[in-house]
This record gives C-alpha cells, structure tokens and sequence, in this order.
C-alpha cells in the first residue's frame, strides 16, 4: 500500500508559511464563486446569529465569515475564528483590522477548541473536515462548545463529485482519484449530517451548491498540478496528459468546458 498521507497544503500536517500567499489567493477565488456565495447566504440565513451571541469559526481561514458574523452579533456579541494556520491566522487578524471588524482570531485546532463547556451560541465550520484525520472528535467538541439550544453551520465538499469534462474518462478518473487521496476526509460532504447526529446535535436542514470553474478558462495551474502529478506517478502517460490538454483547451474556446465540484451544507442544533 502507498503513502496515505492527505497531500493538501490546508492539513495542519503540512502547513508552510512559503505556501501562505497561495492558499488565500484559492480562498479568495473560491470566496468570490457564486457557489460558494450562494452556500454561505443560505447558510447565515439558516443560522440567523443575533445581536448579542456569541459566535466561533472554526478554521477560519482568511476570516471572512468571521467578520461577516461579528457583523450580525453586534452589538453586544462577539465572533472568534479558531485557526491553527500561522500565515492564515495573520491575514485574517490583518483583513479584520484594516476592515475595522470586531472579529478576532485565536490559535486553535477544531480537535481541541480554545473554549469553556456550552459557552458558544453560534458555530460556523466551512471547508474544514475535509482536512481532519478525526472528524468525529470535531463534531463531539462543536457539541461540547454548543451551548443547549446553540446552532451550528457545517459546510464541505465532497471530492467524490468532482467532474471534469471533456477527458478520456481513464484520465478523468485518475486525476479524480488522485483528488481524492489529497484530502484528509474527500468524502466529507455527505457525512456531515451522520457526524453531526453521531455527536448528539439536532440536524435541521440540509443545501448544496457546486462550485464551479469558469467554463472558458482552464484553470492551468490548478489542471496541471494534478496532471504531471498523475504521470509522475504513472497513472496515466504523457500522450494522455497532452491529449487531455488539448481537449480542454478546445473546450474552453467553445465555452463547453466543464470543471466542479459539489460542497453540501447542514444546519443543526444541540438539544435540550
Ligand atoms: C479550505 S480552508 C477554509 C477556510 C474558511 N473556513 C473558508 O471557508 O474560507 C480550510 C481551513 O481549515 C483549517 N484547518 C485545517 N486543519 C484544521 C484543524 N485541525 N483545526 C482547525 N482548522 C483547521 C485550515 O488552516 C484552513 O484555514
């Protein structure tokens, strides 16, 4: 058996402030997907955090919906985003300030939360089980910071539905493959609601959005990253790898290129 270690450069594992730079350029481009824009209004719309709560952001990233959360909760409340990320941790305390946002980030890791028994209101998580070796001790702690009553946004892809289209379907399904082994949990998605439930939390509903790469433009760096991956790894041959070039190429210029992936959102809450 190979080495199974997840490869993605959002794992604790494999973190490095030489990779900072572009981790937030792909957050950024994600961020302004209408996907993902779509995902998160139907998910603060879901949650409906309040003036007064007290809401946590679980690998938070660039901070985004950290901020857009202190937003809501003021006044009187307060938003935490919990991110282990040095690098990312510094843009996110930068963006905030510059922002004049009330949000504030803490060191942290979603396995051991920086926070006192059922002291939170409001949690957010977006895009991080798919990078935990251990989502279930993730969910048990959302469960212990919830306070009775509290509410919970988790959000994530699932690599298994990637689609890349057009490709010879071997090819695809190599770089798909090779998708899949890089995150920690690929098929975080549609095991968010069991997670959820597994962790005594209420779930109360259920979205999805697919994100969705520009279809006239190939996202080179992204298509190549995986691609000589594959063949260096001989999964596929250097023929497969120009040929799938050229079918994108081409596809992109028609505007029939098709590159996605489906993430699923689930709102919940802890009983009692
Ligand atoms: C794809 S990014 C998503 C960031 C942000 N939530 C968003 O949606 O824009 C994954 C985030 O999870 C964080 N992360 C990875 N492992 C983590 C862990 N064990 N505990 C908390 N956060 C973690 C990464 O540092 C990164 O900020």
């Amino acid at each position: 058996m190979g080495d199974t270690r997840a490869t993605s450069a959002f794992h604790t594992g494999n973190m490095s402030s030489d990779r900072t730079e572009a981790l937030v350029a792909a957050l950024d481009a994600q961020a302004a997907s209408a996907g993902v824009r779509r995902l998160r209004a139907w998910a603060h719309l879901g949650l409906a955090a309040a003036p007064g709560e007290r809401v946590l952001d679980i690998g938070a990233g660039t901070g985004s919906e950290t901020q857009a959360l202190a937003a809501v909760v003021a006044p009187g409340g307060s938003a935490v985003g919990v991110e282990p990320n040095p690098g990312l941790r510094a843009v996110a305390e930068q963006r905030a300030a510059q922002a004049g946002s009330a949000a504030r980030f803490l060191e942290g890791d979603a396995l051991a939360l920086p926070v006192s028994d059922a002291e939170i209101d409001v949690v957010w998580c977006e895009r991080v089980f798919q990078h935990l070796d251990e989502p279930a001790g993730a969910a048990a702690e959302i469960a212990r910071v919830l306070r009775p009553g509290g509410r919970v946004a988790l959000l994530d892809t699932d690599w298994a539905t990637t689609i890349l289209y057009p490709g010879d379907p071997e090819v695809v399904t190599a770089l798909v493959g090779l998708a899949l082994r890089a995150a920690a949990n690929p098929y975080a998605g549609r095991k968010l609601m069991g997670d959820l439930a597994a962790a005594g939390l209420v779930v109360d509903d259920i979205g999805s959005q697919a994100l969705v790469q520009n279809h006239r433009e190939v996202n080179w760096p992204l298509i190549r990253g995986i691609t000589e991956s594959a063949v260096q790894a001989a999964l596929i041959t250097a023929e497969q790898r120009d040929g799938l070039y050229r079918d994108l190429s081409a596809a992109a210029e028609q505007g029939s290129l098709h590159m996605s992936v489906t993430m699923f959102g689930v709102l919940a809450h802890r009983p009692g």
